[in-house]
């Protein structure tokens, strides 16, 4: 079993990279093989070029893809559940991921494929997608102004929606009062294996 771990955060002092450690060490710890595409370490290119945009907004696949997006392509291939990891950033995933999404749900790869002959191209369907983020705000509050629904709906109907069979949204809220909510946020992180194996299998 191969876990992808798309992370989005730009330091290594903080939270969220607190959370990926966790995880980490979590999957470590169930034998979960996995590999971490760290987006802002690899200085993922978020914005569309020109070129790109002629591709996607004319379904012109004579264009190339380009090879950092085919490398994304090759990581999702072989995994079998993909973790989404990132801090709410004004009631949103960071640019950063939001153009992993742009550049790398390309056309005729991840939408659009239905008239293209070689299906090889696809993106496979991917046993599960679990989706982990920080915020600042309490899950309540987050829940109460409608802004976690809005979020979930973005990011498991939309961007996951049917290209993984099963998923999954975590909101570890309130981290502006972390000694709070340290300890309950370690304990769904350390049952993360577990519910991956059993979701899998
Ligand atoms: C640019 C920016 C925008 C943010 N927007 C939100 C937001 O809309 N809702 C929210 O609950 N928290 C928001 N936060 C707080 C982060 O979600 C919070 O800092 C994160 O969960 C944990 O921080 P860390 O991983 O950066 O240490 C924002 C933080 C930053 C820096």
């Amino acid at each position: 079993m191969m876990v992808l771990i798309i992370y989005s955060h730009p330091s290594t002092n903080s939270y969220t990279n607190e959370i990926l450690r966790q995880v980490t060490s979590n999957l470590e710890k169930e034998e979960i093989d996995f590999e971490v595409s760290d987006l802002y370490a690899i200085d993922f290119k978020t914005d569309m070029s020109e070129e790109e945009y002629q591709r996607e907004g004319f379904a012109n696949f004579d264009l190339p893809i380009p090879d950092d997006v085919k490398n994304e392509h090759q990581k999702i291939a072989k995994a079998d559940c993909i973790i989404f990891l990132y801090p709410v950033w004004w009631s949103d995933c960071p640019a950063k991921l939001k153009g992993w999404f742009d550049r790398v749900y390309s056309v005729g790869y991840a939408y659009g494929n239905d008239t293209l002959e070689d299906k090889n191209q696809l993106m496979k369907t991917i046993p599960l997608g679990i989706v982990i983020c920080t915020a600042g705000h309490p899950n309540e509050f987050l829940d109460e102004i409608g802004i976690a629904k809005s979020m979930q709906n973005v990011m498991l109907d939309d961007r996951l929606g049917k290209r993984f069979s099963k998923k999954e949204m975590i909101i570890l809220g309130g981290t502006l009062n972390k000694d709070k909510v340290r300890t309950a946020h370690k304990e769904i992180i350390d049952s993360l294996g577990k519910t991956i194996k059993n979701s899998i299998s």
